[in-house]
């Protein structure tokens, strides 16, 4: 007969407590998974979280809303911060830790250090979002280096953002290995975001432009077009057909260097970033040739 035991989930504001947690982890010799969220959390979270309980013994999610990635007219105040509901949902998924830390502690006063990854920063949604990216990787190099885990697991929902933390890593020589899952759906292909709960119904509906305007992109390549400045054309006019979209961005990219292409190659990524009424979303499609 098997004896069947409840899962206990540590939850801590405290780094030394987390640190000492996953030190006995460590000792036992389990493999240690980390899945960094700003918590409010859904279905795109908990599958990282899957895929880490699939690969680690032990699993860690950081819950931080980070001050420094959003934009001064951004939605820092706003963001959806249940953490009841987001502990709740660990436990069930059999996390192991989850460290939510206190602004003071992540950054605290005499803090002056900030990490930039040249280039890949300042594009696609560095240029929509300016200094979002080095808020991104300094919380990010500053987890990393608290919980100190084997595999770090990211969503291909944030496609830019998964390829610079994994050149941050290269760089800094961090030794962690970084998983790239993919991007969860709502059924009718609204990638999920912590941010839908702004959306009203109407603007629900309209939202679906974004995955549309991926599949077309797909669609037209497939189909033999060469000219990708077709295809952005497309993507974008089937955004503005919606009253309420405007577009920063759609376009067809290298997905190792996202540097936007002329000309369709194996290895593309279709990028879109778009406001529906006052929500900005983004969403992207891997395109093979
Ligand atoms: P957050 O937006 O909470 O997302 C946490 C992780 O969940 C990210 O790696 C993101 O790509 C992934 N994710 C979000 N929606 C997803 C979906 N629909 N399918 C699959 N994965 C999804 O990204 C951040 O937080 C922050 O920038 C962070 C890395 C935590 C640094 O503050």
């Amino acid at each position: 007969m098997s004896i069947q035991t409840s899962h206990e989930l540590i939850a801590t504001p405290r780094i030394d407590v987390a640190r000492d947690k996953i030190a006995e982890a460590r000792a036992r010799g389990d493999r240690i998974g980390c899945v960094p969220t700003m918590g409010a959390l859904h279905d795109g979270h908990l599958s990282l979280v899957r895929a880490a309980r699939d690969e680690c013994g032990f699993v860690v999610v950081t819950v931080f809303v980070n001050p420094t990635q959003f934009g001064p007219d951004e939605d820092f105040e706003d963001y959806p911060r249940p953490l009841q509901d987001d502990l709740r949902a660990c436990r069930d998924e059999g996390v192991d830790l989850v460290l939510h830390p206190q602004m003071d502690v992540m950054y605290p006063h005499e803090s002056k250090t900030i990490v930039d990854v040249v280039g890949l920063a300042t594009h696609l949604e560095g240029a929509y979002r300016p200094g979002h990216f080095r808020g991104v990787a300094t919380v990010v190099v500053k987890l990393l280096n608290i919980v100190r885990c084997d595999v770090a697991y990211f969503g291909q929902k944030d496609f830019q953002q998964q390829v610079l933390i994994r050149r941050m890593c290269h760089d800094l020589h961090i030794p962690v290995e970084i998983r790239a899952c993919p991007i969860v759906r709502e059924p009718d292909g609204l990638a999920l975001s912590s941010r839908n709960v702004y959306l009203n119904n109407d603007e629900r509906r309209q939202a679906l432009a974004l995955s549309e305007s991926l599949r077309l992109a797909e669609e037209m390549i497939a189909g033999g077009e060469t000219n990708l400045d077709n295809v952005r054309d497309a993507m974008r006019k089937h955004l503005t057909s919606m009253p309420d979209v405007r577009v920063d961005y759609a376009t067809i990219a290298d997905r190792n260097t996202l540097e936007e292409l002329g000309n369709p190659q194996t290895e593309m990524v279709a990028l879109v970033a778009a406001h529906v009424g006052r929500t900005r979303l983004i969403d992207n499609l891997l395109i093979q040739r």
